[in-house]
Parts: structure tokens; C-alpha cells; sequence
């Protein structure tokens, strides 16, 4: 029984080896380097809203919201529902920049 279970073990680590060297396991994830509209308080943006989730994420999720001061509110949804730490002064510098480069009003 205990040969039966080595035996059956040194056949499993051997499947592993093969497995790997086909490269079963490797994942490319694709790289997707998105180009920020330059404007003033670009850095302000990128250093608050960046570190939840990516450029892409937010156009994609914001794209046909587009109504009166859109940014605004989703801005202060960000700090109020998700605890983004923004500061006021901050809120408003990010959504001076999002309304001057991103909106198509
Ligand atoms: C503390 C983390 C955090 C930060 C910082 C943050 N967000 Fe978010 N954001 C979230 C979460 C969580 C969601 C909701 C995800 C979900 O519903 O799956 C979200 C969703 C969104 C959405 C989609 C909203 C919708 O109506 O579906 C937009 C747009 C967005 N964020 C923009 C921003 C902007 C602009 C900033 C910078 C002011 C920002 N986020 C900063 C956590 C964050």
C-alpha cells in the first residue's frame, strides 16, 4: 500500500514537471498603457483616483453619464460611499480637470 502510494506521488510530481514545461501555467495578461489627456491638475487626478482602480475602468464606466456636472457627482460618490481619502481642496481641482478634458459639454 505504501509502495502503491509513492509510486502513485513520484507519478503525480512528474505530470507537474511535464505541465510546466508546456507552459500550462503561464498567463499573459494583456498591458494596456492609457494616454491621460494633459491639463492642469492632471498629477491630482492620477495621485487620487488611480490607486482604486485604472483611467480605463473610470471613462469606460462614466461614458454617456455625461449630464450637467457629471464629475461632481461622481467624485463626492467616491468619497462619500467608497472612503476615497480625497480632500475637499483636492475634489475640487480633480473635477475641474475631468470637466475641462473629459466632457463632451
Ligand atoms: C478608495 C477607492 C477608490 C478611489 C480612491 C476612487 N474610487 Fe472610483 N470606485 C471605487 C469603487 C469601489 C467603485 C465601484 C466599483 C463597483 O461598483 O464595482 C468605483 C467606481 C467608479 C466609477 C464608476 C461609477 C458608476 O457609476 O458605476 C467611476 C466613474 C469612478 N469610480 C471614478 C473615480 C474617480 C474620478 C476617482 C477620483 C476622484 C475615484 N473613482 C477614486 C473606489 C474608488
Amino acid at each position: 500500500m505504501k509502495k502503491l502510494l509513492i509510486l502513485s506521488l513520484t507519478a503525480l510530481s512528474i505530470s507537474f514537471v511535464k505541465a510546466e514545461e508546456k507552459d500550462i501555467y503561464k498567463i499573459d495578461l494583456p498591458y494596456y498603457n492609457w494616454q491621460m489627456k494633459e491639463g492642469k491638475y492632471k498629477d491630482v487626478f492620477e495621485q487620487n483616483c488611480l490607486m482604486c482602480h485604472s483611467p480605463g475602468y473610470i471613462f469606460g464606466q462614466a461614458k454617456g453619464k455625461s449630464g450637467k456636472d457629471m464629475w461632481r457627482t461622481v467624485v463626492y460618490q467616491m468619497i462619500d460611499e467608497f472612503k476615497a481619502p480625497i480632500s475637499k481642496e483636492n475634489a475640487e481641482k480633480i473635477i475641474q480637470y475631468l470637466n475641462e478634458n473629459y466632457t463632451n459639454k
